[in-house]
């Protein structure tokens, strides 16, 4: 359920509750009438309404007609996206196109900013995300984020990963739950003896897993990664690359890269997203991973991940 046990009209932390509207500019349900929009190389294209590819797998998230705005800007444009149960989806594009934003809005995170506001639907294992009595605490329990910079609480490794079961009342044998989320994030057999050491001792890779195993930790269904690797050596990032595969058996992974390679080799669908001359974000092409890599339907696919632009 993403309802809070709580009555709709008491929670006051759903800053975003009310500034749903409907959709003006496009007219859900009317025919598109595509627009002339010009790419990065100066060419006229038409621009398609948008791109949508059903997986035809569970889905975790069903995005339809997105669109995002910070105050007037525009960031993201009529974005539908299936992110597929038990996969990773990887979101690429040039910095800037709004990757962060569709993230954020999976877990609610946008809310936080007063001049966010979105029209279209997400849609969490059949429920609507966002709207009246959707409760973002519950919701970000059941979506986790893992961000680009680690960031430990300045406390011990154990009571990192305690945080968010105690926030939310665990009741069954802790110790135990501590040790299962750092044995998942692959982190157990370098800490098991360390457990009281401040977690800002560890190293930037250890950082990162010790974020990871303390999202696991109260049992989310979906864990969004957000340029997981980027502050991370190679060694470190080959490690999160191989953990994100395994927690793919339990978990939807969403991650965000600007690293080719690693969509490649971590994801099963890739969404590429591209912003035009307005800045404002589109999807271009959504597809299996491996279609994208080696076979784009898309020129501006084509160019972005052979290094043309970045
Ligand atoms: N809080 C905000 N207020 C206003 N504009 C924002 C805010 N966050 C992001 N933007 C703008 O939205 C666009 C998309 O940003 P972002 O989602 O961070 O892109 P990406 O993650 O792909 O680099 C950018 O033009 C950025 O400047
Ligand atoms: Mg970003």
């Amino acid at each position: 359920m993403l309802k809070s046990p709580k009555t709709p009209d008491t929670h006051d932390d759903d800053s975003n509750a009310g500034r749903r509207v409907p959709t003006p500019h496009t007219g859900q349900g009317a025919t598109q009438i595509p627009s002339a929009d010009r790419d990065l190389t100066g060419e006229i294209r038409v621009q398609q309404a948008a791109v949508r590819q059903e997986v035809g797998e569970d889905l975790s998230l069903r995005v339809r007609n997105l669109s995002v705005y910070y105050g007037d800007f525009q960031a993201l444009d009529s974005i539908d996206l299936d992110i597929a149960k038990g996969r990773v989806t990887a979101l690429i594009g040039p910095s800037g196109c709004g990757k962060s934003t569709l993230l954020r809005c999976f877990d609610r995170m946008n809310d936080l900013v007063p001049s966010f506001r979105m029209t279209g639907s997400i849609d969490f294992e059949g429920e609507e995300l966002v709207g009246y009595g959707v409760d973002p605490v519950v919701i970000r329990r059941r979506i986790g984020m893992v961000f680009q910079k680690p960031n430990p609480f300045p406390k011990s490794i154990f009571d990192n990963v305690a945080f968010g079961p105690r926030v939310n009342g665990y009741k069954g044998d802790l110790k135990e739950l501590i040790e299962r989320s750092l044995r998942r994030a692959a982190l157990w057999d370098e800490v098991k003896d360390d457990l009281k050491k401040n977690a800002l001792a560890l190293s930037g890779g250890q950082q990162q897993r010790l974020c990871i195993a303390r999202a696991i930790a109260v049992s989310p269904e979906v864990i969004l990664m957000d340029e997981p690797c980027s502050a991370l050596d190679p060694v470190a990032t080959l490690k999160i690359e191989d953990l994100m595969r395994e927690l793919a058996e339990e978990y939807t992974i969403v991650v965000v890269t600007h690293n080719m390679q690693q969509a490649a080799r971590v994801s099963d669908y890739t969404a590429f997203l591209l912003a035009a001359d307005d800045r404002t974000g589109r999807l271009v092409e959504f597809a299996p991973t491996n279609d994208i890599f080696t076979n784009p339907k898309d020129s501006r696919t084509e160019d972005y991940i052979t290094g043309r632009y970045g």
